[in-house]
């Protein structure tokens, strides 16, 4: 059996961790996963890595620690099982010590998904989070052992209070300092503490320092300023054990009237939620990849991440406290009554606790972290019991963190209000249900509200179904429209969601269903759609039209987006929009005036024109005080000629794991996107790299994700290009016939 350390592995493939299994395989319908899960094999998988120890072992303390498997996962070390693990999305460590030797060691792994539906949208399968192997001391940190909180912020001071436990499993007490140590972001040190600490054999304890921070740098979302905590063990001199944290200096407030506010300044929570897949990469979890979405929500005017409906890979919470978003961290889909056959709600009883303590152990030094969700739509709203569970897994928060506020996403507020559900929130969380807002807040003045979950629009990109001032839910090429005017019955449109929680100070903000879309639940279609439409991102990270219509509401910059593309047919009467913020936006064909609009007398936050189709170019400008600030052009594409290649780096790491992502675009000869090209695009590419991933963001594409080549869609399609771990140059061609090719010279480094 390959959980043996004799078992012979050696036609096993060799492959880098995280890993996804499940992305390298076929969409079928026939898979267990249903189109929910994205119609991909789940199964079993094993794993073996095996690693040498030189010299001694006396004294030493071995761990591995896994950030997420999904999921059922057992670990072995040298044939001698470790333990079991349900949840995939649990970060979770064993103690290899007594079970190591010098020489050669194997640790196995195997993991269990194989009991499909589990999910209500794509997991991935596989060790898909990062592994590591942590060397330490027989007296060192606990797991996630300290613990940093800002009780008092002011301008002039901040008190940062440090927490750590500790753990001597030696024979023999021990007198040790625990020293924190606080340096700017410069490297600067602005302060530091030690206390002496008696820790007795065989057992834990908590020292507890209080640090001043004068004139403290705040962390906000607008300027992200983090302070670095390293915490120190040392025993007679000699350093144990040493822990980095981020530190933001802020605190917040809800107020039962204006909402929220970050260090005294009102503002909304703009927020999306999103699932955890990287689109063609699957699940596996890439830095740079996670790093990059953000980076175009952020570009949007987002400013919070609720990491729906589990927590997340802690890689997402550093970069939400480096980029400045705020979070929800939410634990739980279902508690004891499950959603799916398969799903959380078979380990709920035995494992609920544990999992909760440890998502907020693990987050709860976090400056991005505002809110625990402990759970989103749970059917026990409706129950009897509901409210005591909800206590009971409140309670539990409470015990580990006081700092942050405790809520959960309902989509019944009203049975949860009866049940006491609701009474063991401080914030309730309001899952679509926009006319619920102002009889909850009339009926429950003194609570604070949040929109959890709202809108649930659904788009393709390029796609237009009109009229665009009109729903139209399904269609018969399986798309959806990108005019926002599709969403599901329970949603609304990007427009009135935002506008209702915009128009309600008492609202703190909302999240949207969803940033990205996401593999799996490709609501409103059935296989073969197999990936989300609710994304205001597409799969390949390419804005939705939608993305201008929160940017000109979300930031304070000058945004004009014009919509659809200019390639119709004679005599075709066109909805035109205009995602602005300009007061003003003229609209003209061909040099022709067409009309100007402005928002006096409206409630819409869009322009809208009616235009006759004639080919040319369309082009809008944006006036704010009377004052061109902005515009933007359509144009119409003769036939496709040739291919243009966008990379977003062209230098990388040479690292194994960084990543360049090359936009593809299918121009006319004058270099204009023909918005309805599907040429199938193949990639070449040579030296110091390998190809990650394609995509093309079409929900129906049954193509491969791992493949050299892809159909474009709607006129666009993605290489994701990943170092191979050498230096060296990276050439990638791109070609397809009838089409001009393509190369790029790229670099590792
Ligand atoms: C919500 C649910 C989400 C997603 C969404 C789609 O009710 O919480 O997980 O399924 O619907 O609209």
């Amino acid at each position: 059996m390959a959980d043996q350390a004799s078992f012979n592995d050696s036609s096993w493939r060799s492959l880098d961790l995280p890993h996804d299994w499940s992305i390298e395989g076929a969409f079928s319908p026939t898979n267990p996963a249903t189109n929910s899960g994205g119609s991909l094999p789940g199964g079993i998988g094993w794993y073996r890595k095996s690693f040498k120890i030189e010299g001694s072992l006396e004294g030493k303390k071995l761990f591995v620690e896994f950030d997420g498997v999904y999921m059922n996962s057992t670990v072995w070390i040298n044939g001698q099982m470790l333990g079991t693990r349900p949840y995939g999305y649990a970060t979770f460590q064993y103690d290899l010590s007594p079970f190591l030797k010098v020489g050669n060691n194997v640790i196995a792994v195997r993991v269990d998904n194989s009991r499909q539906p589990n999910s209500r949208w794509y997991s991935g399968s596989g060790i898909y989070r990062h592994v590591w192997l942590l060397e330490t001391h027989e007296i060192r940190f606990e797991q996630d052992g300290t613990y940093f909180t800002t009780p008092v912020v002011s301008s002039a001071e901040a008190t940062v209070k440090a927490q750590a436990s500790l753990i001597n499993e030696s024979f023999e007490s021990a007198m040790v300092e625990v020293k924190v140590n606080i340096y700017e972001a410069s490297g600067l040190k602005v302060n530091e503490q030690t206390q002496t600490q008696l820790v007795a054999a065989k057992s834990s304890t908590t020292v507890t320092q209080q640090l001043k921070v004068t004139s403290p740098h705040l962390w906000s979302t607008e300027h992200p300023y983090l302070y670095k905590a390293v915490t120190e063990i040392y025993k007679d001199k000699k350093l144990l054990q040493s822990y980095t944290n981020n530190l933001g200096i802020r605190y917040y407030h809800f107020d039962t009237d204006k909402g929220f506010s970050l260090n005294g300044v009102s503002m909304k929570i703009l927020g999306v939620c999103n699932h955890h897949d990287l689109g063609c990469l699957g699940s596996a979890l890439n830095d740079r990849a996670l790093e990059r979405q953000l980076r175009i929500l952020k570009n949007m005017g987002c400013n919070a991440i609720r990491t729906s409906h589990n927590p997340p890979a802690p890689e997402l919470l550093d970069l939400c406290d480096k980029m400045g978003f705020l979070v929800m961290d939410e634990a739980f889909d279902c508690w004891y009554i499950g959603k799916t056959k398969y799903d959380f709600h078979r380990y709920f009883r035995k494992w609920h606790e544990i999992e909760l303590h440890d998502m907020v152990v693990r987050d709860r030094s976090h400056p991005s972290v505002i809110l625990w969700s402990i759970g989103n739509e749970i059917p026990e709203q409706g129950t009897p019991n509901g409210g005591h569970i909800a206590r009971h897994l409140a309670r539990i928060v409470r015990q580990n963190d006081t700092t942050r506020l405790i809520t959960s996403a309902l989509s019944s507020v009203v049975t949860a209000n009866a049940n006491g559900y609701s009474k063991a929130l401080d914030v309730i969380g309001i899952n679509y249900k926009v006319k619920w807002y102002d009889p909850q807040k009339k009926k429950y003045p003194k609570r604070l509200y949040i929109g959890s979950e709202t809108t649930s629009a659904v788009a393709s990109r390029g796609v237009y179904h009109a009229p665009a001032n009109k729903l139209i839910y399904k269609s018969a090429d399986l798309q959806c429209s990108d005019y926002d005017n599709c969403w599901v019955p329970w949603g609304n449109s990007a427009e009135e969601a935002w506008v209702a929680v915009k128009n309600r100070d008492f609202m703190s903000g909302l999240f949207v269903w969803t940033g990205f879309d996401y593999i799996g639940e490709p609501t409103p279609y059935n296989y073969p759609a197999v990936s989300s439409y609710f994304g205001i991102v597409d799969l390949c990270g390419f804005p939705k039209d939608p993305y201008y219509l929160y940017q000109s509401q979300w930031t304070s910059r000058p945004v004009l987006h014009l919509l659809p593309h200019w390639n119709w047919n004679a005599g075709d009467s066109v909805d035109v929009l205009a995602f602005t913020n300009c007061d003003e936006v003229k609209l003209y064909l061909n040099g022709q005036l067409v009309g100007s609009r402005n928002f006096t007398g409206t409630d819409k936050i869009h322009l809208a024109w009616k235009v006759a189709y004639v080919p040319g170019t369309l082009k809008a400008e944006g006036y704010k005080n009377n004052h061109l600030v902005k515009t933007d052009e359509v144009k119409t594409a003769g036939p496709a000629a040739q291919i243009q290649l966008i990379a977003d780096t062209n230098l990388i790491h040479a690292n194994a794991t960084d990543l360049i992502f090359v936009t593809v675009k299918v121009n006319d000869a004058n270099g204009v996107l023909v918005p309805n090209a599907d040429q199938l695009i193949h990639f070449d590419l040579e030296g110091a790299g390998k190809i990650a991933g394609v995509d093309n963001g079409n929900s129906i594409s049954l193509e491969p994700h791992k493949a050299n080549q892809r159909k474009a869609f709607n006129g666009m399609c993605l290489v994701v290009i990943q170092s191979n771990g050498k230096n060296g140059n990276i050439k990638l061609k791109a070609s397809a016939p009838g089409l001009e090719s393509k190369e790029l010279s790229l670099r590792a480094e």
